[in-house]
């Protein structure tokens, strides 16, 4: 041990999971440049990583993960709470003895031959009152370096910590013990997974993998599901939400969540770049978080968020100089790459960036070449790089305070049926949608992918504890807090007839983010008609300067509410509303009732509802 640690219980654990786990060594991280230089050295060594040409990307690094290890593995994460019922229907279940039996089995002797790095982290600012410190147990060098870039880790969390400071311990192994003289794979993981949540004990137990989502714990495992208990309990919300202010050209800032399901847009949102016209009229975008908000009532009774980490995990696919930047600023350097491929001068491409290679060695090894018809890059490839890199980071991503939230924004991947953007009437109503948000299932999670499936707030995979008591906590939040924050719903991802996108979306969402904060704020430029659903905006309410593409038909397509696949889409919430019954805010049922009556509204004049048509009043 390179430091000291005075903290008996976090000792005592790190010695029994010793003796279960039987590594060659334990590694206590520092979190030092040093420390990161030589890891990622002995990654390189091991043929994990390969180091990436240091002209082209300073200290950066690639690595290939197992074909069969590449997203999070939802049928194989568990929250075992001491009673069934609290995990709730949409959580995979097992006794916490139970589990505690299978995984300790499973833990007997995973770390033979390999180093156990105790890697302590923090979730938010180190020593502000709203962070979390974690301490994560892992066999895998890999998980230690992405845990120093996406958490604040190392020595100066173990002196925070002190002799009697709270941890929250998370074990993980990639269960590939070796035995003597056996020759290691670049990357080992196990067929078998576990990722397993105890929300009573706030404890986490992850084997098998070594990607992301189930292996960096401090992220999904610790600020979500568990950190979502918590909130629970304590009168808090730990959501799967980006975090962006606007700044207005009167210098008016405004801050606003966004939740939309993995792989749907929150880390495009959060680094925008408004189109040139807005840039000369003074609005600016900035960034406080890509993936998730802790949010808590402040001394004022406002919702103040903050983002519980220090780095991104992007979706490579996708990224490009057009299309984010700030990502691509962001991942120039200090960055580790997941997934994608290797180009012939030492650098990474994947599908989506500005220009395409002739030739490049794809995520799996093999020889790729342009037109061959498969993908170079995995599609949940990710970069891992430093949020200080960013160059719209906001000036207070770091304030321990947090920032003030004055709007929440859901949004899915729906081809049809959700209208470009509409504001809820109330809060109630807006949990109400957030809670019954639809989604197409994403490479993000081993499964089919493009299926539709209700994604409640985009914590369906993340929420540690009955959902429907999660509901109840949305709407018992909006009772406590004066003037919450608006809620709306957007989509960018509506198609027409020929399966073409309705809106570019990217940087000229900012039209859309312009009237949210108009309507957030009360400004008497974000006119707006009564829909079926909530407040729209009419084509005049937005700003389409400098935007040709979208003709006013198109946004009417866009914007339309068809009476008939509505009340497909309210009888598809009932399936999910069935599922947790016994435990549904009765809210629930009478704003169904609402909704249902507002698409009677003049039935003889409107199969298609659309703003456009609407003679309508200003709100
Ligand atoms: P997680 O990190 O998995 O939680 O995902 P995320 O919500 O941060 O998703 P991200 O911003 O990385 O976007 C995922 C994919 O959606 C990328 O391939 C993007 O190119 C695409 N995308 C993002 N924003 C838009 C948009 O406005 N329109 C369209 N058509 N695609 C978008
Ligand atoms: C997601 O899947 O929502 C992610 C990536 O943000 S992971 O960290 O792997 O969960
Ligand atoms: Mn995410």
């Amino acid at each position: 041990m390179s430091y000291e640690v005075k903290n008996q219980q976090l000792l005592d654990w790190v010695k029994e999971v010793a003796e279960l786990c039987q590594p060659k060594g334990i590694y206590w991280c520092d979190g030092t440049e040093e420390e990161y230089d030589r890891l990622c050295g002995e990654l390189v060594a091991a043929g994990t990583f390969r180091k990436l040409n240091p002209e082209k990307r300073p200290n950066s690094y690639l690595a290939w993960s197992d074909p069969g290890d590449v997203a999070r593995v939802e049928d194989r994460t568990f929250i075992c709470s001491l009673a069934k019922q609290d995990a709730g229907p949409t959580n995979n279940w097992m006794p916490p003895k139970e589990m505690k039996k299978t995984l300790t089995g499973l833990f007997k002797g995973c770390m033979k031959g390999r180093t156990m790095y105790v890697i302590p982290f923090s979730m938010g600012p180190l020593g502000s009152n709203i962070a979390k410190i974690g301490v994560e147990i892992s066999d895998s060098a890999y998980v230690a370096v992405n845990m120093k870039i996406m958490t604040r880790m190392g020595k100066k969390v173990i002196d925070v910590l002190g002799e009697s400071g709270e941890f929250v311990p998370c074990l993980h192994s990639v269960g590939a013990p070796l035995e003597p003289g056996q020759k290691d794979v670049t990357w080992p993981c196990n067929k078998e997974k576990y990722i397993v949540h105890f929300p009573e004990e706030r404890s986490i137990w992850s084997f098998g993998s070594g990607y992301g989502g189930n292996a960096l714990l401090g992220k999904k495992c610790l600020a979500l599901r568990i950190a979502s208990k918590i909130a629970k309990d304590e009168g808090w919300l730990a959501e799967h939400m980006l975090i962006l202010g606007i700044e207005d050209p009167k210098g008016e800032k405004t801050y606003l969540g966004a939740a939309f399901p993995s792989a749907c847009g929150k880390t495009n949102l959060s680094m925008l770049v408004p189109p040139e016209h807005f840039q000369k009229d003074g609005w600016k975008v900035s960034t406080v978080g890509d993936d998730i908000a802790w949010i808590k009532p402040g001394p004022d009774g406002q919702l103040y968020a903050i983002n519980p980490e220090a780095g991104f995990f992007g979706v490579a696919p996708g990224t490009s100089f057009k299309s984010n930047p700030n990502a691509m600023h962001s991942c120039a350097k200090n960055s580790i790459f997941t997934n994608v491929a290797l180009t012939e001068d030492g650098d990474v491409w994947w599908e989506g960036m500005d220009w395409t290679p002739e030739k490049c060695t794809d995520w799996q090894g093999n020889e790729w070449t342009k037109g061959c018809g498969r993908n170079a890059a995995h599609p949940n490839s990710r970069f891992t790089s430093p949020a200080s890199q960013c160059p719209s980071i906001d000036p207070e991503w770091e304030n321990p305070k947090g920032v003030p939230m004055r709007a929440f924004v859901f949004g899915g991947r729906r081809n049809n049926v959700i209208p470009l953007v509409y504001q809820a009437f109330n809060w109630s109503y807006g949990v109400y949608l957030a809670a019954t948000m639809g989604s197409e299932t994403t490479a993000a999670a081993v499964g089919a992918i493009g299926n539709v499936r209700r994604d409640p707030f985009a914590m369906l995979p993340f929420t540690g504890y009955h959902m429907a008591d999660y509901f109840n906590h949305w709407l018992q939040i909006g009772r406590t807090t004066p003037n919450p924050p608006r809620i709306f719903s957007v989509n960018w991802f509506r198609k027409d007839a020929n399966g073409k996108f309705l809106w570019p979306g990217f940087g000229e969402n900012m039209r859309i983010l312009k009237w949210i904060v108009e309507r957030a704020q009360g400004h008497s430029a974000g006119a707006a008609v009564e829909s079926p659903l909530g407040w729209m905006p009419r084509y005049e309410a937005l700003d389409w300067t400098g935007l040709d593409s979208v003709s006013r038909d198109q946004f009417k397509e866009l914007m339309s509410i068809d009476r008939d696949t509505w009340k497909e889409e309210i009888l598809s919430h009932e399936e999910l509303f069935v599922k947790m019954y016994d435990r549904l805010p009765k809210e629930f049922l009478h704003i169904r009732e609402l909704i249902l009556s507002g698409l009677w509204r003049s039935p003889e004049h409107w199969e298609q509802f659309t703003p456009e048509d609407e003679e309508g009043y200003n709100d």
